[in-house]
């Protein structure tokens, strides 16, 4: 049996996503074939799952309807110019942070549409949140692919790309932030006196435990913020230092740099 899917690059999301679908036995593993520029990860990856390693651009274009273009952004100035052609015909799912649909369609110009996906690094444990936008509405099939592919990652949203910078910063750098809030928490945790792997050990239980019981019940962040606050307590003399220190106002000129970085970065 030929693949159907092809993917153009094996690294850290792209083996994420061929795992997923092949656990998910969305795929068989002969229906998914891959490259990688020295051809070392993608033979690995194929040694691994039984996927097939095509280093040869048109036998692992040709036969595939769905191309997973999954590289580094930096390598799209410096891709084959024989994608332009090898991809007609075929749907095209970039993985690239801040490429733009309005790029992606000068290398991939024949494709029957471009989808263009902002993934976050929890996507490699399958607890992402991917946006995606395409080129052309999306006939219901491709749709149903695109989602399918995006839900071995986590959870997936269609949004318009207006909207991909602010969702670079939310979602691709939130991680990024997320972490830094924790490792301050641990360290404010052993500048209250306690060893350093006692405080890691709670900062990272504490975190975790409150944004499951945030999934869980669907309340907002606010009222389990106040749940924990009674009046002069403990959490209200923490909150009234964040508040002096506008942390708020911090956290969204965060967003705002990392945003306004995104449309820079992107507008290549
Ligand atoms: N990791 C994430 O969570 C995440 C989040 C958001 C977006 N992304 C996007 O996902 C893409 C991949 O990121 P990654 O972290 O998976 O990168 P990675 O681990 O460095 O993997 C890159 C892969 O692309 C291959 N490659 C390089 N140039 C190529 C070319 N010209 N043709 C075919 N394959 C080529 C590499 O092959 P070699 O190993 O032989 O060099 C490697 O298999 C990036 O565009 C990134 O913006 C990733």
């Amino acid at each position: 049996m030929a693949h159907s899917l092809a993917f153009l690059g094996s690294g850290r999301l792209g083996s994420a996503i061929i795992r997923g679908l092949l656990a998910q036995k969305i795929y068989a593993p002969a229906a998914i074939a891959c490259t990688s520029k020295s051809g070392a990860t993608a033979a690995k990856l194929a040694a691994d799952t039984g996927i097939v390693s095509e280093p040869d651009l048109a036998r692992l274009l040709g036969p595939a309807d769905i191309v997973v273009v999954a590289f580094k952004p930096q390598s799209l100035a410096s891709a084959d110019p024989r994608l332009a052609e090898l991809t007609a015909g075929k749907l095209v799912i970039s993985l690239l942070a801040g490429k733009r649909l309005a790029r992606l369609a000068q290398v991939f110009p024949r494709a029957r549409n471009v989808v263009r996906t902002m993934p976050n690094t929890p996507a490699a444990i399958g607890a992402g949140i991917t946006a995606y936008c395409s080129a052309a509405p999306l006939a219901e099939a491709d749709r149903s692919a695109v989602e399918r592919m995006l839900g071995a990652l986590g959870e997936f949203l269609a949004l318009e790309e207006k909207h991909f910078d602010a969702v670079t910063a939310v979602g691709g750098s939130g991680p990024g932030f997320v972490f830094e809030f924790i490792g301050a928490l641990r360290d404010g945790g052993v500048a209250a006196g306690l060893p350093a792997d006692i405080a890691q050990r709670l900062a990272v239980q504490t975190a975790l435990g409150s944004m499951k019981l945030l999934a869980h019940t669907g309340a907002t962040p606010e009222a389990l913020r106040d749940q924990v606050v009674s009046p002069n307590g403990t959490t209200y003399a923490g909150l009234q230092v964040l508040a002096h220190a506008k942390f708020r106002d911090l956290i969204r000129d965060t967003i705002l740099a990392a945003s306004k970085r995104a449309d820079e970065l992107s507008r290549d």
